[in-house]
């Protein structure tokens, strides 16, 4: 069972305006009922150029009817550009709020309002036409719909997407370009939410790099090197050069300096800053064998 507040109930149970206007000033149609829900919005104007009456006819769950119903009592009132910057959000929360799942509800009357005022625009006989390119075929969901939704509720991840338009709720073949979409506009709010917090170089100070550097060494490198019967022990850092010395194992074959160039400085680069470097302190090095045969 979903969660819905009194609103939601109220207007599910007594919803209010439902039907439809006798020639109308402008009628908007979303949805389809192949996709499970449907709305038609149909309002009437004044003569001062507000909406007197709003109807609603729809197809669908508790909350697509709650949020048709309270989306009449809205505009009523309202000129049409007043109504025309009505968003999904302010409907959910005009009733109290809506389960994430059916948050698609209140986006679908949002588009019924603007598909409705585009008609009057049009003078009454526009239809409403998908703006942008199909990017969810299961529910006919563009990508201009899919940016408005990530942009306006500020959405993160493909299953929210789902919840707000539908979009990805079917076979799941569109999740990938959903995916893209949400990374080309949150872009690098949202690598900073997915990549665990590094440090830094420009930040740090003297001392935190060096002890950061430690730590890496500790945590990322040591145990590979051991792995390989080997250790590394920090000698100094001057500025971006880091100073380490190999014991236990061969410091004078390639397999080393391989070692130290891809582990070693990888790592301190990816965790500790960029622009870091690794030597070798030949004089504390381990002293050097040869490979018999
Ligand atoms: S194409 Fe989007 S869910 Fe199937």
């Amino acid at each position: 069972m979903w969660e819905y507040t009194d609103k939601v109930k109220d207007h599910f149970f007594n919803p209010r305006n439902v039907g439809e206007i006798e020639n109308p000033d402008g009628v908007g149609e979303v949805g389809s009922l192949a996709c499970g829900d449907a709305l038609k919005l149909t309002f009437k104007l004044d003569e001062s150029g507000r909406i007197k009456d709003a109807k609603f006819k729809t197809f669908g769950c508790a909350s697509a009817i709650a949020t048709s119903s309270v989306l009449t009592e809205i505009i009523k009132g309202m000129t049409l550009e007043e109504a025309s910057r009505v968003t999904n959000k302010d409907i959910a929360e005009y009733l109290g709020g809506l389960p994430e799942q059916k948050m698609h509800c209140s986006v679908m009357g949002r588009e019924a309002l603007e598909a409705a005022i585009e008609n009057y625009g049009g003078g009454g006989t526009q239809k409403h036409e998908l703006a942008g390119k199909v990017v969810c075929n299961c529910f006919g969901v563009t990508d201009k719909e899919i940016e408005r939704v990530i942009i306006e509720n500020d959405l993160w991840t493909v299953e929210e997407v789902t919840n707000y338009c539908k979009a990805g709720g079917g076979c799941g073949g569109c999740k990938g370009e959903i995916e893209k979409i949400i990374e080309a506009i949150q872009g690098d709010k949202i690598k900073e939410q997915r990549e665990p917090v590094r440090y830094h170089g420009k930040g740090l100070t003297n001392i935190a790099k060096i002890q950061l550097i430690q730590q890496t060494i500790n945590e990322q490198i040591r145990p590979a090197l051991r792995a390989h019967g080997g250790n590394i022990e920090l000698i100094d850092v001057e500025g971006s050069k880091v100073i380490v010395a190999f014991r236990g194992m061969c410091a004078q074959c390639r397999l080393t300096e391989f070692t130290m160039k891809d582990v070693v400085e990888a790592k301190l680069r990816e965790f500790v800053a960029e622009d870091l470097f690794v030597e070798e302190d030949k004089d504390s090095a381990a002293e050097p064998h040869h490979h018999r045969g």
